[in-house]
């Protein structure tokens, strides 16, 4: 770890954006918000979003919602603003609601204030929901393109809603428009359905993706992956005997191979075509090495891989939460 080093991080294009980021993200949201859920103090979460600076991160992606953005505007006062590509997102206002239009606008201004920032580098509606879609894109995304003409907004994104909509129900509507320069999506070894239903569109139109899930909750506690399991058995979606093996993914850290399920799921997700820069949602600067160091090693074997898809290629009915 000692060997860590922010000159080894790798950088990759954001789709049609241009911008470089690092192929690995930082995610302020999740279960940690940088540990503000997991009873960290807020120098703590300035550390972690410090730490993933010097070790190379340059994307990091917050929320109104996770309320992380003024920790992630104090993390970065000492960094030029071109040096860093940040992501923030909004749940969609109610379209039954006074003024939707005004109160994204306003939700966009008061981003920037808590991150510190004239601008930022996209800016997502936040875990849209198929039947949210249609209004989103009628009433809401004219709105994020005003703001852009203002200089406010550079890119327009939208996230799915990953544990509802584990089908991409959502996306696969959304790509069909053209007015989203990048989405973030939900990918990991458990549920690979964006294979084939997100990236094929996102490539062919140079969307950015940022990707979400790769670890979550299933690949981080093992107790919380059988229940998983036992979910997929009981939808027919895996193998029944998978259930009752003692260690279903031991494959992956055989002697020699990853050090952890963790590492060997975040490695799985880097290196799927098409998903540009994979997130890590921690609070611990430990684990924070952890990832972006097993993020920066060779693919896992090929084997492997054939492996996972072999076991989970048909599921499309968990997130991994
Ligand atoms: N719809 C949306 O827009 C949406 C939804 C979900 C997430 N997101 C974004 O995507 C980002 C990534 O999602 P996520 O944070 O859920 O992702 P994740 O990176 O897949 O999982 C994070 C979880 O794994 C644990 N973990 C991380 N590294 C570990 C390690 N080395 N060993 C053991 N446990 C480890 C973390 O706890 P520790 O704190 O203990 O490390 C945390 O509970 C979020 O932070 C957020 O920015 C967006």
């Amino acid at each position: 770890m000692a060997s860590l080093h922010g000159e080894y991080m790798q950088y990759t294009t954001l789709g049609r954006t241009g911008l470089k980021v690092s192929v690995a993200g930082l995610g302020c949201g999740g279960h940690s918000r940088l540990g503000q859920k997991t009873g960290k103090t807020e120098q703590e979460s300035i550390s972690v979003v410090r730490q993933a600076l010097d070790l190379g991160i340059n994307l990091i992606d917050t929320a109104e919602a996770y309320g992380t953005e003024r920790i992630v505007g104090k993390a970065t006062q000492d960094v030029g603003r071109d040096q860093v590509v940040i992501s923030t997102k909004k749940l969609c206002p109610d379209p039954e609601g006074n003024d939707p239009s005004g109160e994204l606008r306003r939700g966009v201004e008061h981003s920037l204030k808590r991150l510190q920032t004239d601008y930022v580098d996209v800016f997502y509606l936040h875990g849209v929901r198929p039947k949210q879609y249609q209004y989103a894109y009628d009433t809401l995304a004219p709105v994020l393109g005003r703001l852009r003409e203002e200089g406010k907004v550079r890119f327009l994104g939208v996230t799915e809603a990953f544990i509802p909509d584990p089908q991409h129900a959502m996306l696969k509507r959304a790509l069909e428009d053209d007015c989203w320069d990048v989405v973030m999506v939900g990918f990991n070894l458990l549920n690979q359905s964006a294979r084939q239903r997100v990236f094929p569109h996102t490539q062919a139109k140079n969307i950015g993706t940022m990707g979400m899930f790769a670890v979550r909750n299933a690949l981080s506690r093992p107790a919380h992956l059988k229940k998983i399991l036992a979910e997929l058995r009981d939808k027919n979606q895996i193998d029944p005997a998978l259930c009752e093996a003692p260690d279903v993914l031991g494959f992956l850290t055989d002697t020699g191979k990853a050090e952890t399920l963790p590492a060997a799921a975040y490695r799985y997700c880097r290196y799927e075509p098409g998903l540009d820069s994979v997130l890590t949602g921690t609070g611990s600067v430990e684990h924070l090495k952890e990832n972006i160091t097993a993020l920066l090693k060779e693919p896992l074997p090929l084997a492997d891989c054939e492996r996972l898809t072999t076991l989970f290629g048909q599921v499309d009915c968990v997130s991994g939460n």
